[in-house]
């Protein structure tokens, strides 16, 4: 019998309680042992492993965050925190393991990997930031909520005739804010990707006074150089310029606690699965991610050594919609 291990790290996504019953119940049912490791690669160090049967991940599919708990664990960037790793997996008998998280997470995994041990990436997190997979696990529950959020904040704007700055999370990927941008409808949208004068946005947020908007909303994402904080300090200066009054909003973590949507559920449930019958079929040190909606498995080796970009032409659409 073949015994794995399933752990998920990073920060956490909705719908890695999906991949972690997926690839439990498809470990099952190739008559594997499934191992769960909690709180990540800090878990994996200190060989906090549990037994997973099927009743384990019952009720799960539903619920956000992860049951096995997630950390950051900077003892595994080190060589030594990675052999102490490796020596856990080995006195626990155990011959594959599943990652799943995102960047940082994929580059622990293939470092393991590197070190001779099968692993294989299963891409999840809400910023979209991950080479090897066109969407991750999480990003589309986390747009939802921010939408959630921007369509409440636009209706009580275009009460009070008011400009709002709309902070969403992504790390230094704008992928969030881009997306949000157009689906929310904003007047303009900041990215890390491409720096932005906030004398632009002022200018913008100015033109929909005068052509009469009742609000304007600005999506601006937390790794962008001029942030909701730098914009709003910014703006203190020149707010009688912008027409509107202006507030703020960070949405922070909230946008990553909800329940999984229909789309994050299946796309762990498919990605939990290929995890599996990769290592099934003696392949590992690869990403399992979607491309061109088709489960499809990347080099993790390709996964570290690239970056994924936005599509950078919806800045522009963003733009051109927003009249
Ligand atoms: P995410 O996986 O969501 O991008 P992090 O970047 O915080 O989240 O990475 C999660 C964990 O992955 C880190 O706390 C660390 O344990 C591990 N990790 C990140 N970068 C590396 C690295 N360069 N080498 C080894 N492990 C890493
Ligand atoms: O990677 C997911 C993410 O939510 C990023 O968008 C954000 O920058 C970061 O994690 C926040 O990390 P923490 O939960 O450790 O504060």
């Amino acid at each position: 019998m073949k015994r794995i291990a399933v752990l998920t790290s990073g920060g956490d996504a909705p719908g890695m309680n999906a991949a972690i019953r997926a690839v439990v119940r498809t470990g099952l049912d190739k008559g594997w042992e499934v191992f769960g490791v909690r709180h990540g690669y800090t878990g994996l160090i200190r060989g906090d492993f549990i037994p997973m049967g099927a009743r384990d991940v019952g009720g799960i599919i539903q619920r956000g965050g992860t049951v096995l708990g997630s950390a950051r664990c900077p003892e595994f960037k080190t060589e030594e925190g990675r052999l102490k790793a490796l020596n856990q997996l080995q006195e626990q008998n155990v011959s594959g393991l599943i990652v799943i998280g995102g960047n940082g997470s994929q580059t622990g995994a293939h470092m393991l990997s590197q070190m001779g041990f099968p692993v294989v990436g299963v891409a999840s997190t809400i910023d979209n930031d991950l080479y090897g997979s066109e969407i991750t696990i999480g990003v589309d529950t986390a747009l939802n909520i921010a939408l959630e959020a921007i369509d409440r904040l636009k209706v009580t704007a275009s009460s009070h005739q008011r400009a709002f700055l709309v902070e969403v999370m992504g790390r230094d990927c704008g992928y969030l804010a881009l997306m949000a941008g157009i689906a929310g409808g904003a007047e303009a949208v900041v990215i890390p990707e491409v720096e932005t004068d906030p004398e632009t946005i002022a200018t913008e947020l100015r033109a929909a006074y005068e052509r009469g908007k009742a609000h304007a909303l600005v999506v601006v994402a937390e790794g962008a150089r001029y942030n909701a904080e730098g914009l709003a300090r910014y703006f203190q200066k020149h707010q009688e310029r912008l027409g509107f009054e202006l507030r703020v909003t960070v949405l922070g973590h909230v946008q990553r606690g909800g329940a999984p949507g229909a789309f994050d559920r299946l796309l762990a449930t498919r990605l939990g699965t290929a995890a599996i019958e990769y290592l099934s079929w003696g392949e590992h040190g690869l990403l399992v991610g979607l491309l061109k909606g088709e489960v499809t498995a990347t080099p993790l080796a390709e996964v570290v050594a690239n970056k994924k970009l936005p599509d950078l032409h919806l800045l522009e659409l963003a733009r051109v919609l927003a009249k």
